[in-house]
């Protein structure tokens, strides 16, 4: 899965520039979807149909990454920039980036009052090399995503865009590994997700499912002195129960943990304090659905060094081809 992996997380596309990385996930799911298409905001749809009389499932995955948006140019030729979604400056010194066309920039700040202190992102900058306004080959409105190469270490993987790109990962292994459900499936790669769940919710809207299942990362609490959550590192898929921004459907939750102990899968519960997911948008679109997450863990979320844990990856692979491969009795 690690080849999968690399492609997926290196690749560009900041939350409203998906198209790229939609063809790579585009042509990685042709040969085991039913039915395929791409809707008017950008979402990659793929349809696995049922063999019984099963029930209308979303499964959400965001193909978007945090980045930057070029909001002026100095007549230097340096980059003025606003955030793509969660953004923090004190992740951003030395920091590279990306644009569309390739071209990389490096992030840096004006001088710091202490060392101890950082500016925010309107005393930010990147340098693209440009001496002048004139000779810089990027323009305003151009979008960039962090530059960093994937790494696998034993079995911890660090990379840029775990956050959701490993959720992707997961979606596409499960739809090829799904021989037969009973349910009509929908794989949705959502666009925007990072600016406030939008792909996901115009498609679920759209698709009007009975069970809407989103995949995504969630913090941990194994680090030093870090947050108070029960969710560690390789300790297994996390089945939400809640965060910030919904609570999950209990039935749901029920059979996620029915499945996952009749498997023999790990898996711990999840209470995130902060953020959400896809799974608010399915939950409240049209006239709602039973939603739930399956949330792969993840330390340093939103920085250039995202870390998750092959098995929790294998493992939320299995947990959702267990759900999907079996009727759901909510
Ligand atoms: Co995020
Ligand atoms: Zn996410």
């Amino acid at each position: 899965m690690n080849e999968l992996i690399q492609k997926l997380v290196e690749a560009y596309g900041p939350s409203g520039f998906e198209d790229g990385m939609r063809e790579v996930i585009q042509a990685e799911i042709e040969a085991y979807a039913d039915e395929i298409w791409v809707d008017a905001l950008g979402n990659l749809i793929a349809r696995k149909k049922g063999d019984g009389d099963g029930l209308k499932v979303m499964v959400a995955a965001h193909m978007d990454e945090i980045g930057v948006m070029i909001t002026h140019i100095t007549e230097k030729g340096f980059l003025r920039f606003t955030n793509i979604g969660g953004v923090f400056p004190h992740n951003l010194m030395g920091a590279r980036v990306q644009f569309a066309d390739g071209t990389v920039g490096v992030v840096y700040s004006e001088k710091l009052d202490g060392r101890d202190k950082v500016h925010g992102l309107d005393k930010h900058y990147i340098d693209v090399g440009a001496t002048s306004r004139d000779d810089c080959p990027i323009e305003v409105g151009a979008a960039a995503g962090f530059k960093r190469s994937f790494l696998a270490q034993g079995s911890q993987l660090v990379a840029k865009s775990m956050d959701d790109r490993i959720g992707c990962v997961v979606g596409i292994e499960a739809l090829k590994r799904l021989k037969k459900t009973p349910h009509d499936v929908y794989f949705v790669f959502s666009v925007q997700e990072e600016v406030g769940t939008r792909g996901a919710q115009t498609a679920a809207n759209a698709l009007n499912a009975d069970v809407g299942i989103a995949l995504d990362v969630t913090g941990t609490g194994d680090t030093p002195e870090g947050r108070t959550m029960a969710v560690g590192l390789g300790d297994g898929p996390a089945i939400k129960v809640k965060d910030a921004g919904m609570i999950s459907h209990a039935g749901l939750v029920r059979v996620m943990r029915a499945r996952a102990e009749e498997a023999g899968i790990p898996y711990q519960l999840e209470v995130l304090e902060g953020g959400s997911t896809d799974a608010r948008a399915m939950q409240i679109a049209s006239a709602g659905c039973a939603a739930g997450c399956i949330s792969i863990p993840c330390r340093y979320v939103h920085s250039q060094s995202e870390i998750v844990d092959a098995a929790d990856v294998e493992n939320s692979v299995k947990l959702l081809v267990e759900i999907l491969g079996r009727p759901i009795e909510l």
